[in-house]
């Protein structure tokens, strides 16, 4: 397909890349213009300004947050004034529901297509096409993306016709993995200050009853207090919690975990935490517990 793509970020470079190895033709753009030269080197050709990026039968993006999206779709030469009848714009962002909901009737108004689909899996997982991917819109809409997706996901799991589906299943899955990392920060202090052995003890429950990769990954993360360089920023992590209490607001369902992980991710940007993976919050509970340094 003849696609664009915009923002090429920890998880933007890797897409944009496996989109090429798949033989698609991919117009890149990126506010830094820098990053996208490893992949003009690989085939890509670099668009001019945004509205270059969106010639095509379709335009991804990759973007960081709500204001990085809006800026691309509204702003001066954004994808709603540029993007072609018929055309598709993909948001793979982990976005609001208010947003996604505006957007869908944004393109709609112009003629054009949208389909959300946020992934799950890290920076290493994009670069190995190993992503897995929700994906929600007009059924004809997400079959014309499947080439897309399967160059860039293991997976894809389309969720419904409301492309705002797919951006709740994508902040809920966010929630639960805040969740397990700061239980496993929470345990990990507790065992850690008793002075049994973290490393044998993570050994032990994922090997047994918690074999899920996220136990894995992030108990690796806070048991080696490997935060740097980010993979997924702190303030990153903390957008999806803001963002999965406004749709929990909106749809009237309490979610006090929610509520305690916002103010753990508020605690470690207040310490500085801007620049550290959002697992760094799994070892809020050990600083807690006067283990400073573990
Ligand atoms: N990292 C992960 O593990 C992961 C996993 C699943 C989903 N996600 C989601 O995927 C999205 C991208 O994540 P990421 O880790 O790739 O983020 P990132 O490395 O911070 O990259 C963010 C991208 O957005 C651009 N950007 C940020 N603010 C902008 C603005 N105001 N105007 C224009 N461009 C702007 C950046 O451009 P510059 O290069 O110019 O800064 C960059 O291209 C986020 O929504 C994130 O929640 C991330």
């Amino acid at each position: 397909m003849k696609v664009g793509f915009i923002g090429l970020g920890h998880m933007g470079i890797g897409m944009a890349a496996n989109l090429l190895r798949a033989g698609h033709e991919v117009t890149v753009y990126n506010r830094t213009p820098g990053k996208a030269q490893g992949l003009v080197a690989q085939g890509a050709r670099a668009a001019a300004g945004l509205a270059d990026a969106c010639r095509g039968d379709a335009v991804v993006t990759m973007l960081a947050d709500d204001g990085a999206v809006e800026g691309a779709v509204f702003g001066e030469q954004g994808v709603i004034g540029s993007l072609g009848k018929g055309a598709i714009h993909v948001s793979m962002s982990t976005i609001s529901v208010a947003l996604s909901e505006r957007l869908s009737a944004a393109h709609a108004n112009a003629g054009q297509r949208f389909v959300a689909a946020p992934v799950f899996g890290r920076p290493e997982m994009a670069a190995a096409a190993k992503l897995f991917i929700v994906a929600a819109g007009a059924p004809d809409a997400i079959d014309a993306c499947l080439p897309l997706f399967e160059a860039m996901g293991q997976k894809t799991f389309p969720i419904g016709d409301q492309p705002k589906a797919a951006n709740l299943v994508k902040l809920s899955g966010n929630f639960l993995s805040a969740s397990v990392i700061e239980a496993l920060g929470e345990a990990l202090a507790l065992v850690g200050k008793a002075g049994v052995d973290r490393r044998r003890y993570l050994d032990l429950l994922t090997s047994t009853l918690f074999t899920a990769p996220l136990y894995k990954t992030y108990g690796e993360l806070i048991a080696e207090e490997k935060f740097e360089p980010a993979g997924f920023a702190a303030p990153l992590g903390h957008k999806d919690i803001r963002l999965t209490l406004a749709a929990a607001e909106t749809l009237r369902v309490p979610m006090p975990f929610a509520a305690v992980l916002h103010d753990r991710f508020l605690t470690l940007l207040a310490h500085g935490g801007e620049t550290l993976d959002w697992s760094a919050i799994g070892q809020l509970a050990a600083k807690d517990a006067g283990q400073e340094g573990r």
